[in-house]
């Protein structure tokens, strides 16, 4: 609230623009590192993608090792496969090619290449972040999907295999140095996977924009996030090849998670239960339980009110009802599910699933006091 005390940062240097890329290694030269480590992962090595961004160094004279064995839920042991080579090949900086997994994956290996092991003890909730110092190589993030923001975020998320735990590094200098947005690398990504990644920077914009917490720079941001997203995902789903829709959604995607420095809500406390148990994918998961979501939230007067304020930016009245309505029609056109009907939940594991919400750190910053039994209602609303 006004009267209390924060801390607010938006420190990213970003370079935007279709054919970004090719500058970077200009720049990297410019601030005189040598050999670089490029984490990516397979799918992205099979499309050459790597080896086209290795010959762009090449001509400025800079050697890239490529680490390409980073997973989709990415775990502790691809961090430390990607430590070894960055040793090994005597690297001086890191770039992140790729999704949130190898961006995610890169941002921790900059971590580990100055700062001893085991990972649990850079586990955030168990305070890890006091042992990560400035001492870390510089890190560049190239993003070639428009959804987790991962490129402008001081944070990772880790399996540690020992515990099958999804883990939280965090740090204020995980940050990435330069964050590359440049549209003309994501124009291959398919319209299913445009769209459910489009999706979770909406929702990132959405819930960050409508939990209760002061940070009026947020709000700002969150607003034409959720503009941009709503208006240009349509665009980027039907014509993959449109470089305007596919660099916005860049934008929408980089400024959802430096608006969710402000928090998260339910609705992500419930997409990540549904990926721990049922693999759903991420974005997906979002989409489908968003409308129930966003009505259940509606119980709480102020989240009403501020999701009532986003009608002029969808182009219909300023009244909850009808934002939600709004929502509805364009996650069917990007052509995303608003049930959970396909992803099969067992009854006996509704209850596992609100547990698992109820513990998850978003959790505590949903508009309205997440009570027990709620997740379960909403749940089976959607079934
Ligand atoms: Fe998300």
């Amino acid at each position: 609230m006004p009267e209390s005390r924060h801390t607010y940062s938006f420190p990213t240097r970003i370079e935007y623009g279709p054919g970004a890329i090719k500058d970077l290694p200009g720049i990297i030269k410019q601030a005189g590192f040598k050999k670089g480590l490029l984490v990516t992962d397979e799918g992205l090595e099979n499309v050459g993608t790597p080896d086209i961004l290795k010959n762009y160094f090449k001509s400025e004279g800079i050697d890239i090792a490529i680490f390409s064995g980073v997973k989709s839920n990415p775990t502790d042991d691809n961090v430390f496969d990607g430590t070894k080579i960055y040793k090994d090949s005597k690297c001086d900086f890191i770039i992140g090619l790729g999704g949130g997994s190898p961006i995610d994956v890169a941002k921790t290996i900059k971590v580990m290449a100055t700062h001893d092991g085991p990972l649990e003890k850079y586990d955030d909730t168990k305070g890890g972040s006091d042992f990560i110092s400035n001492n870390m190589p510089p890190f560049y993030a190239i993003p070639t999907t428009a959804g987790t923001g991962s490129e402008v975020g001081r944070s990772s998320v880790i399996t540690i295999k020992s515990s099958n735990k999804k883990t939280i590094i965090f740090s204020p200098f995980m940050m990435p140095t330069i964050a590359v947005l440049d549209p003309e690398i994501t124009v291959s990504l398919p319209p299913k996977l445009t769209a459910a990644t489009g999706v979770d920077a909406f929702v990132h914009n959405l819930e960050a924009y409508i939990i209760d917490a002061f940070h009026p720079f947020a709000d700002g941001i969150a607003k034409e996030g959720i503009y941009r997203s709503y208006k240009f995902l349509p665009i980027a789903v039907k014509d993959g090849t449109n470089i305007q829709a596919r660099g916005e959604m860049l934008m929408a995607s980089a400024m959802g998670a430096t608006a969710f420095q402000k928090g998260l809500g339910l609705n992500h406390s419930i997409a990540h239960a549904l990926g721990v148990f049922y693999d759903t994918h991420h974005g997906l998961a979002n989409a489908a339980i968003l409308v129930e979501v966003m009505k259940y939230n509606c119980a709480d007067k102020a989240a009403k009110e501020k999701l009532a304020s986003l009608g002029h930016v969808l182009g219909t009245e300023n009244e909850a009802d009808a934002v939600i309505d709004k929502i509805e029609e364009w996650l069917g056109t990007v052509g995303m599910p608003t049930n959970l009907k396909e992803i099969g939940i067992a009854k006996d594991q509704i209850q596992e699933i609100e547990d698992y919400s109820l513990e998850d750190p978003c959790c505590p910053m949903n508009p309205r006091k997440v009570e027990k039994g709620d997740v379960v209602g909403i749940i089976e609303k959607l079934l």
